[in-house]
């Protein structure tokens, strides 16, 4: 067992793959103490600075003082407490839907929903650049997977035209985690009517950031009555930590009854509860437009700037800004004298990406000043030619 565990990290040290983490001892905000140096944090999904804004630690510490520091058990055993339905009606109305139901993770919320629209017999359509959680819900599903190119409806109408027989579901990011660039939901939309199947979309990178007031890609694009099942996260733009899934009544009500996540684990804590009910409040008034339209600007620049040097920047629009190397290797020496030069930005390597993509995933704030931009393009670009990548 030991020659084991000692032989399959060998393996992935031999591939360039190994992973350990930074130690990071502030706030997340746009600097951060990591490692014991003060760096520029460019890969955070803290998009709006909200993960350190006072209305929510100051709701957290709230809460936790009238509520105390857990839920005590899953809500299907010790119930659910005024501040679960209070996140769940501030959710109905920020993302119009029928109805809401908090999950504990975005993870938790893939493996719980997905097992539960489809299963033995059943065909599930998803992107190939799909989130990891994604298709690890399709897998505990015993659901067939029919993968389909990356945004290509085209293929994916050819094979809903073969497979989708019986009960079947098309699942896709919104905004993909590690590309940046955004489903077209309509064409989605097109497809599962034609084959009468269901929708799913995960806006967890969109959610806070895209549409009016935030309310996520779905608004941006017009179909929120269109879509199944709009499941989004608290832990990103949001600054906070758990899951959402934004249904109908019905919808909801199956999910309790049949989603093992939600069923078989104790539900958030009151200050995660407290501080998510914050954020979902702040991203809707005129701080919340304010900051978005920081985080617009600060992203045109960048993206901009970085692709003005020679850089390999896919086309795209939103916060997430990825920089293709192609090797393993070279992105994990970019990302450390990145980090020598005083900017962390973590290097994205497969399995989390397939294989020859190998990345560099910035992510903009909107509480990077413009200088702070200017700085990081300024030092990935010495990088980048020392390494030879541009
Ligand atoms: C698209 C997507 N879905 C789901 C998740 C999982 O969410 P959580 O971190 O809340 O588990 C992530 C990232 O973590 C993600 O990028």
């Amino acid at each position: 067992m030991k020659d084991s565990i000692k032989n399959q990290l060998e393996d992935i040290k031999n591939s360039g793959l190994l992973r350990s983490t930074r130690l990071i001892s502030n706030c997340h905000s746009s600097r951060v103490v990591c490692d014991g140096r003060e760096v520029l944090l460019l890969c955070s999904n803290n998009y709006l600075g909200l993960a350190d804004h006072k209305a929510l630690s100051d709701a957290a510490v709230a809460a936790t003082r009238h509520y105390g520091t857990s839920s005590g058990a899953s809500r299907l055993v010790s119930g659910t407490m005024t501040l679960h339905e209070q996140l769940e009606s501030a959710i109905t109305s920020f993302k119009k839907t029928e109805s809401a139901l908090i999950f504990n993770s975005g993870h938790a919320a893939n493996v719980g929903i997905i097992p539960v629209l489809a299963g033995r017999g059943d065909v599930v359509f998803s992107d190939r650049l799909n989130h990891a959680s994604i298709i690890d819900g399709i897998m505990l599903s015993g659901a067939r997977l029919v993968r389909y190119p990356h945004n290509d409806y085209k293929q994916l109408e050819t094979l809903m035209a073969k497979y989708a027989k019986g009960r079947s579901l098309i699942v896709s990011d919104a905004v993909f985690s590690m590309d940046g660039d955004i489903a077209n939901l309509a064409e989605l939309v097109a497809l599962k009517k034609r084959h009468n199947a269901l929708l799913m979309i995960d806006d967890a990178h969109g959610s806070g950031v895209l549409g009016e007031k935030g309310r996520g890609t779905a608004t941006l694009q017009g179909v929120v009555d269109e879509i199944d099942i709009q499941m989004g996260t608290f832990g990103k733009a949001l600054g906070s930590f758990g899951a959402y899934a934004g249904v109908s009544a019905e919808m909801r009500q199956l999910l309790i009854n049949r989603a093992r996540s939600f069923i078989f684990s104790t539900s958030l804590p009151p200050a995660v509860l407290a501080a998510s009910i914050a954020a979902v409040e702040i991203v809707q008034s005129k701080e919340g437009d304010l900051l978005r339209e920081r985080l617009a600007a600060n992203t045109v620049f960048f993206r901009a700037a970085l692709a003005a040097k020679g850089f390999n920047i896919p086309e795209g629009s939103t916060q997430i800004v990825p920089l293709l190397t192609g090797s393993a290797v070279t992105t994990m020496k970019f990302s450390d004298a990145l980090f020598e030069q005083g900017v962390f930005a973590q290097g994205i390597r497969p399995p989390t990406v397939p294989n020859g993509t190998s990345r560099l995933r910035f992510t903009v704030m909107s509480t990077h000043t413009m200088d702070d931009l200017a700085f990081a393009v300024e030092q990935i670009t010495q990088v980048g030619q020392q390494l030879g990548v541009i």
